[in-house]
Order: structure tokens, then sequence, then C-alpha cells
């Protein structure tokens, strides 16, 4: 007898066993119990028939709470029943773990605000199961298409001395204990600390792949990042996952192809391998989601000036909440405009001031604009971010002192445009915006197993 997954489709006639736990359970007058069984492989459920025959019918099986493990033998058969083809004749069902009336989960809808409560029971949910598969087969394609497009996978220190974004949003971190931190000049006098210096929880791979793509040609990092950055939005984590590409001799148009070629290959792998719970999104979360990512991986992506763009928003006739002029940073609410209204699809838009990004973007003729690109989709906005780097020493050192960076800090950055300079390009993508805008969930704190948000992380 072999051990199956509910999703591996045993043909009928089949002696197998199945492990999982219960879903619903339910008593015929005519001596059966129907246990429908979700064992995580998929969306579907198991449906295991138990005779009355079996030797603890009446002692256990007839009293099946939702939520207890089991493990059922038996034979896989056509089922009579609507709703499954097939269903297990069980020979023998056992309980392993009881799940006393007290559990969350019954048979009812919980909000998933309330679900958010339950960060250890959620995965047990049809939405969050199927979440967490998407998110696991996309892990996966991340993977495998940096790997045939000839990237390194290099992982990129958590604990770092440098503000790669330059935005100030960064998780301090320190050894000290609380009541002893050392002050100098009534400064915390960070020599003292573990590290010797001021360190940070990473806000992104950036600065120390660009170290390997000026080796290696190309590499690509996948791993988490930290923004203590007082957000509260249905886009914003305190910590989340980012896939950071980084290429050597790619400009900008090569970076924004290489984005397209890989968010299309992502949804071509979701849509073929997470057919069942794309499905499910589609029809349970956000109709509409299934076409309109089959339209995105067959449509070329559309691209726009930030010039262009804020030029569409002030003659929108829309009443934006935040007023757009150039040289504002772009909103959700204009992104979303772009993109759902607009463009009606992804939209991928370039050459943004100088003075709203960061001191290693490279630096446009025009001196006001920067090789920079975002991704944008719709419901979501951004979810990318990249541009083509500084290689050019003489300008770095310029920005780098416009800006207040100190030389000595970025030493070793600045050696890279001193040995070797290459144009290189890169950007990151957000993970858990992608899982975002993938299956259709309102809130990025869906998208992730344990959400980490301001004043919020209950283990
Ligand atoms: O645009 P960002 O800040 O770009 C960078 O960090 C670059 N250093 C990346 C690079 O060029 N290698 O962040 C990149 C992406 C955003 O487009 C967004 O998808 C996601 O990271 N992101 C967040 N996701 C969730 N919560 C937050 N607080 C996020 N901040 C950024
Ligand atoms: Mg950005």
């Amino acid at each position: 007898m072999s051990v199956v997954e509910a999703r591996s489709g045993e043909a009928v006639g089949q002696e197998i066993e199945i492990r999982g736990w219960v879903r619903t359970r339910r008593d015929s007058k005519g001596g059966f119990s129907f246990i429908e069984v979700n064992d995580g492989s998929c969306l579907s459920n198991l449906q295991i028939v138990a005779d009355a025959a079996l030797e603890n019918y009446q002692t256990e099986i007839t009293s099946l709470s939702v939520g207890s493990s089991i493990v059922a033998q038996g034979v896989l058969q056509a089922s009579q029943g609507q709703g499954q083809a097939t269903e297990l004749a069980a020979t023998s069902v056992r309980l392993l773990g009881d799940a006393p009336s007290d559990f969350p989960l019954q048979k009812k809808r919980h909000s998933f605000e309330k679900l958010r409560e339950w960060a250890h029971l959620r995965p047990r949910t049809n939405a969050f199961g199927a979440v967490a598969r998407v998110r696991n087969c996309l892990a996966y394609s991340i993977h495998q298409f940096f790997q045939e497009e000839r990237f390194y996978y290099v992982n990129t220190p958590i604990i770092t001395a440098s503000d790669c974004e330059g935005a100030g949003q960064m998780f301090r971190v320190t050894t000290l204990p609380l009541d002893q931190v050392p002050l100098k000049d009534g400064k915390v006098d960070f020599a003292k600390d573990f590290f010797g210096k001021a360190s940070y929880l990473t806000v992104s791979g950036q600065l120390e792949g660009e170290i390997y793509a000026t080796s290696l040609g190309r590499c690509y990092t996948f791993g988490p990042t930290f923004r203590a950055e007082n957000s509260h939005t249905s886009r914003h984590l305190s910590e989340f996952w980012m896939i950071e590409p980084e290429a050597a001799f790619f400009d900008l148009s090569d970076n924004m192809a290489l984005a397209e070629r890989f968010i299309k290959r992502l949804l071509t792998d979701v849509l073929s391998k997470c057919a069942e719970d794309m499905k499910f999104f589609d029809e349970r979360i956000q109709p509409g989601v299934l076409a309109a990512l089959t339209t995105v991986k067959e449509k070329p992506f559309q691209h726009m000036s930030y010039t262009e763009a804020v030029d569409i928003l002030k003659n929108s006739g829309e009443k934006f909440e935040y007023a757009i002029d150039w040289g504002a940073d772009l909103q959700a609410e204009h992104e979303r405009y772009l993109t759902e209204k607009h463009v009606q699809g992804p939209l991928i838009l370039h050459d943004y001031p100088k003075s709203i990004k960061p001191f290693y973007m490279r630096c446009n003729e025009d001196d006001r604009t920067v090789a920079a690109m975002d991704v944008l989709v719709p419901q979501v906005g951004e979810i990318i971010g990249g541009s083509q780097r500084e290689e050019r020493l003489d300008i770095l050192l310029e920005r780098m002192q416009q800006l207040g960076l100190s030389q000595e800090e970025y030493w070793w950055y600045v050696d890279l445009r001193k040995y070797g300079s290459v144009p290189h390009s890169g950007f990151g993508l957000g993970f858990e915006r992608l899982v975002q805008w993938v299956t259709g969930m309102t809130n990025i704190r869906d998208c992730i197993p344990f959400p980490r948000t301001p004043g919020s992380a209950e283990f």
C-alpha cells in the first residue's frame, strides 16, 4: 500500500493510505460516515467513506471532529456523490490527534483580519493553503528562471552598515544591553558594540549584488529585507522578501526587457502549475484575475517616461488625494490610475527625477533625471524598482558628496568604479507584492506566512 497525497490523482481500484486533517464529517442514517480530509497538497479534500462495520466506528469515527488529524487506508473508488470524482472506501480510519470543539476554524467563514490573529492555524484554510502553494511555486520558478538565464545565486548579508536606499528606514542591530548603552558625546558609542560600528538590518542586497555582478557577470539575490517605515497600508511590510538580479554590461533597456521576461515566465509557471489554486482565487478572491494574468503574459508591456506619466495624471481630470507635480514621487493612487485606467495592464515607468531617487542611479544627460525604472501593475502598483547604476567614478563621487554620503564609508563601492568599471543594471522585485498581484489578495499581510508590520509581531 502506498502513502499518497490528495493531489497525486491516484487511479480507481488502488489501495492507498492518506494522512491529513478533518475538514468535515457527516454521518448518514444508512450506517456510513463521510469524512472530508485535507492533506495540504492541494485545495481539494479527499472524501473518505467509513462503513459502520469498521471496529472503531461507534467509539471513534462518529465523533471525529473538525481539525483532528487522521490516517486512513482503503481503496479508491468512483464516487457516487457530487463534488468529487473519487473517494476512499476506508478499511481503516485512525485518529492521531483530536481537536476539541474550541478549534477556531470550524466550518464558518472568518475574515482575513480575524485569521491574522491565528497565524499558526490560518494555513489550514483554503485561502492560506492556496497562497502558500502559489508562493512556493513562484519561489521555485524564480530560481529556475535565473538559473536558465545563467545568473548566479548570491547570498548578501542581512546585517550591514550601509543604507542602500538612503531613506533612513533601517532597523538598528545592537548587542548592547539596553541599560548599558555607552554614550560618547551624547551619542551611542558603537565602537563598544559587537560589530564595532553602527549596524542595521539590510533594506536591499543590491550594493553587495553589484560586487558579484562585476565579477561573475550576472547574479541574483533572494532574501529577506527590512524597512522601518511607519506605513500602515495594504502593500507595506516591515519584513519582506526581495529578488534582486544584477547584471554587468546591461543598460536600462536590457534591464527592462529582463524584468518583462521574468514576470511573464513567473505567470506562465503559476498559471500552469497552480491551476486549481488560481481557479480558487479567480472564483473566491478576485474575479477576473485569471483572464487578466493570461493577457499580461501574452502582450508586450507598455513603457512610459516619468515625465509623460505626470502629464497624463495632470490631464486626467481625476481628483487625487495627493496632487502630482513634476518632481514628486508617485503615490499608490497615481500608480493605480495609470495601470488600471490608462494602460490597463503592467506599465514600466522610466527616467525619474534625480531628486527622488537614491545615489547609485545613473545620471541622464539632462542632469535632471536618472536611468531608473519601476514596474507597476494593476491593483498593487509598484512591484519592481530598479535602475542602471552609475558606473562613472567622478559622477558617482559628486553625487555622493551632494547627498552627504561619506566616501570612506562606501570605499568598497567606490572601488568597483575605480577598478574595471562597467555599465551595469539591476532591479528588485518585492516578493509579497508579486504574490499579492498574482493571487488577487487585497492585503499584503495575507501574502507572507508571518507578517511583520509596525506594532505587530505575534510570534
Ligand atoms: O524600490 P525599492 O526600494 O528598490 C530597492 O530596494 C532597490 N535597491 C532594488 C534594486 O534595484 N536591486 O524596492 C524594490 C521593491 C519595490 O518595488 C516593492 O515591490 C518592494 O521592493 N518593497 C516592499 N514590499 C513590501 N513592503 C515594503 N515596505 C516594501 N518596500 C519595497
Ligand atoms: Mg521603489
